[in-house]
Parts: C-alpha cells; sequence; structure tokens
C-alpha cells in the first residue's frame, strides 16, 4: 500500500553482553501507515524500546529490515521526533529553549523557531510558562514540554516511550486527551510505547502486540472506536470488551521462568 509510512520487516536485535547474546527482537513485523496512532503493547522487557531505538536510527539491528517512507534507516533522521520516557529537560535551560533544542541542533531558523515554539507551548498549554525553568514544573507539565520539544522541527514520524509511565492517574488522563487533541490537530503518525493496555486502546487506530522477549508481533488490532475520544469512552461496553480480549491475550503472554 502506498500510504504505508514505516515498514518493519522480520526484524532482530541481539545485544552482546559480558553473561552472552540477548535475544531482544527475533522476525518482528510491523507497519504503520501515514497520519496512523499505532500503539506497540508487550510485557516488560519483550523489547519495545529496542524497536523504538531502532526506527529512531539509535541502534542497527542484527537482522531484517526497517524502512521510513521507502528508504532504509541508517541513523537519526530530521524527520523523526523522539519523547522519551522522562522528559529529559536542560534544567539549566528554560522551558522554550528547551524546545528549542532540535532547532538549534539542525541548524534551523531560530527566529521562526521561537514563534513555533510559541505555539506549541499554547498548543499544550503552557505559553505562561515559557520563560520558567524545568524545576518549576510538574512531572506532568515537564513531560508536555517533552512533546513540544519533539515535534518542533516538525517530523513526519513522532516516537514516544511509555512517555506517561511516571505520571499519577489524573495526570495520565489528562495526557492521553491532550496527545489525541495534538495528533488530531498537527496528523503526524505516531508510534506509541506501552505497557498500559486501557492507554493504548485509548489513544490507537492500531495495535501490535508484542510477545515475551524475543519480542515479535503476535497480534494486530484495529481499534474502531470513534473519535474524539473522551473519558465517557472508557465507559463504553466496546472499550472495555477490547480491554477484556487484551488482557487475555497477557494472561497467557507473561509468565516468569
Ligand atoms: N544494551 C543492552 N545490552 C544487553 N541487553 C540489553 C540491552 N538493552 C536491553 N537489553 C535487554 O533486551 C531486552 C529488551 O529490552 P527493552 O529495553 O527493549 O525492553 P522493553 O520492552 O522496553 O521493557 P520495559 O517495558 O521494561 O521498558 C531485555 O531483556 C533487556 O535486558
Ligand atoms: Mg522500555
Amino acid at each position: 500500500m502506498s500510504d504505508i509510512l514505516l515498514q518493519a520487516d522480520k526484524l532482530a536485535v541481539t545485544y552482546t553482553s559480558t553473561r552472552g547474546p540477548v535475544v531482544a527482537l527475533q522476525d518482528l513485523s510491523t507497519r504503520l501507515h501515514q497520519g496512523e496512532f499505532l500503539s506497540v503493547l508487550g510485557p516488560s522487557g519483550c523489547g519495545k524500546s529496542t524497536l523504538l531505538k531502532v526506527v529512531a536510527g539509535l541502534l542497527r539491528p542484527s537482522g531484517g529490515s526497517v524502512t521510513l517512507a521507502g528508504a532504509p534507516i541508517t541513523g537519526p533522521r530530521p524527520d523523526v521526533g523522539i519523547v522519551f520516557q522522562q522528559p529529559t529537560l536542560l534544567p539549566w535551560q528554560t522551558v522554550l529553549d528547551n524546545v528549542l533544542l532540535p532547532v538549534r541542533t539542525l541548524g534551523m531558523d531560530l527566529a521562526a523557531g521561537r514563534d513555533k515554539a510559541m505555539q506549541l507551548l499554547k498548543l499544550v498549554g503552557l505559553d505562561k510558562f515559557a520563560r520558567h525553568y524545568p524545576n518549576e514544573l510538574s512531572g506532568g507539565m515537564q513531560q508536555r514540554v517533552g512533546i513540544a520539544r519533539g515535534i518542533i522541527h516538525d517530523p513526519t514520524l513522532l516516537l514516544m516511550d511509555e512517555p506517561f509511565a511516571a505520571l499519577d492517574a489524573m495526570t495520565r488522563e489528562h495526557m492521553m486527551l491532550e496527545l489525541q487533541r495534538i495528533w488530531m490537530a498537527t496528523g503526524k503518525s505516531v508510534v506509541f510505547i506501552t505497557h498500559s493496555i486501557p492507554e493504548a486502546v485509548f489513544l490507537s487506530d492500531r495495535i501490535a502486540v508484542l510477545s515475551a522477549r524475543p519480542g515479535r508481533t503476535i497480534r494486530e488490532v484495529e481499534i474502531d472506536l470513534p473519535r474524539p475520544r473522551t473519558l465517557a469512552t472508557m465507559a463504553d461496553p466496546r472499550f472495555t470488551e477490547i480491554c477484556n480480549e487484551l488482557r487475555a491475550l497477557f494472561t497467557d503472554l507473561v509468565k516468569f521462568d
């Protein structure tokens, strides 16, 4: 299909460590369409962050291939934005300067970048905090700065590694709504890593479920809930039904030896 942005084929990653080789991913295949919101859901240690690092061009696969817009991924690219699990903001820089980091790194126009940064800070509800420093913000606010920084350079593809995992339940719900709003407003393609079933169901167009390590796609689930999804969506019987189906899958998956 021509609207495929990202394609992973039989992807394999083996880490070499002093304890011997660790096979993190094996035979993992999936795809992402233009403008799609894909969640990658899998048990802890199954290789989700490994997959994200490969797609971000930070890690070379040991086997298989990943292509972005038809071209192999050989290193970090300006058309990809990353939001890490921790906001990883520079504490000595203001919120505005933190958001501007990719603009500076990529040598983009700073004046235009500042305007864009202010627009994005408004979008994430933080325009009044542009001159503040990260330690003056709550965890959820810092995470929203991280999201603004992830999209300031207008990447085609946004990669998010459990960005809400460290947040409390209320902030998390608020951030899910916020992210849906940003995604609907900007039309980005998103790969969202999570181990939260309700989070994945709430946000996604499609969910790729990974097996326990070595990770490979064992199921792909289309989420047909209408948008925009609201907090009421989580009380919808269809929402509960999808969550329960996925939960049943994990009961068989998560077994520790
Ligand atoms: N640099 C490394 N060297 C050796 N093994 C590694 C390295 N990085 C990750 N691993 C191993 O690879 C496997 C997958 O790790 P990864 O971080 O991708 O899992 P994950 O699905 O993101 O887990 P979590 O949900 O806990 O974040 C794990 O068994 C981990 O111990
Ligand atoms: Mg991880």
